[in-house]
């Protein structure tokens, strides 16, 4: 199972490249808004800073939602480093980009997937990655873990080589259920990524261990 951050914050990046577990970054307008980076040279910037803080795959996504617009957002941003896997969203237009990218062998993430539908489109158009929002299914009432199942099914019924990437993730036991289901690869923030080290066990018998040293010493 592969471990994405989902964040543009620099210094949240490092710390969980530093842990030694992480395959890659995610990050959406959103994400790069809320570290105040705005204006297309700054967010190009920004991207190649992430790549150089990480080995694996940096997500970034287009802001236009027609396909001409796509395909020149995308090729610039692939042109960035070839880490950059294009980020689309799941619409007509990103359906026929996504398709155009699998061609030229450029790397895709099939973003604001939210039904098994979306996601067998997706593997249709050769998307290297496909993200279920599962937090955001489960914010209105509806089983996003459950969407993950079903498209495990799906592509393993068909052998697709789509990577499930579990985004929306909220909390540390989201990971954990994506890792039972099958879920290629989650993308979580550092907190929910941090959650999986606790346990007061460790934490006591660590400090009994410690004292038991003192003693004979
Ligand atoms: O990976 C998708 C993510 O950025 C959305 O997460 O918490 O805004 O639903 P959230």
């Amino acid at each position: 199972m592969k471990f994405f951050i989902d964040t543009a914050n620099l210094d949240q990046i490092k710390e969980a490249q530093a842990l030694g577990i992480l395959d890659g970054v995610t990050t959406n307008p959103s994400l790069m808004a809320k570290e105040g980076i705005t204006g297309a040279t700054n967010i190009l910037q920004h991207y190649k800073d992430i790549c150089k803080l990480v080995d694996g795959d940096v997500s970034a996504e287009v802001i236009a939602t027609d396909f001409e617009g796509m395909v020149r957002e995308g090729e610039a941003l692939a042109a960035l480093n070839p880490q950059i896997v294009v980020k689309l969203p799941m619409i007509a237009d990103g359906v026929k980009a996504c398709k155009y990218f699998s061609d030229k062998g450029i790397k895709t993430n099939m973003t604001l997937v939210f039904s098994a539908g979306q996601a067998l489109l997706a593997a249709k158009a050769g998307a290297t990655y496909m993200s279920p929002f599962i937090g955001r299914l489960d914010d209105i009432s509806t089983d996003g873990l459950g969407l993950i199942a079903e498209i495990r099914l799906i592509y393993d019924n068909y052998g697709f080589d789509t990577q499930i990437l579990a985004a929306s993730v909220r909390h540390t036991m989201h990971i954990m259920d994506c890792a039972k289901i099958g879920a290629d690869v989650m993308t979580g923030p550092l907190k929910a990524i941090k959650g999986l080290l606790k346990h007061p066990l460790t934490d006591i018998g660590l400090a009994k261990f410690l004292e038991d040293y003192k003693k004979g010493n």
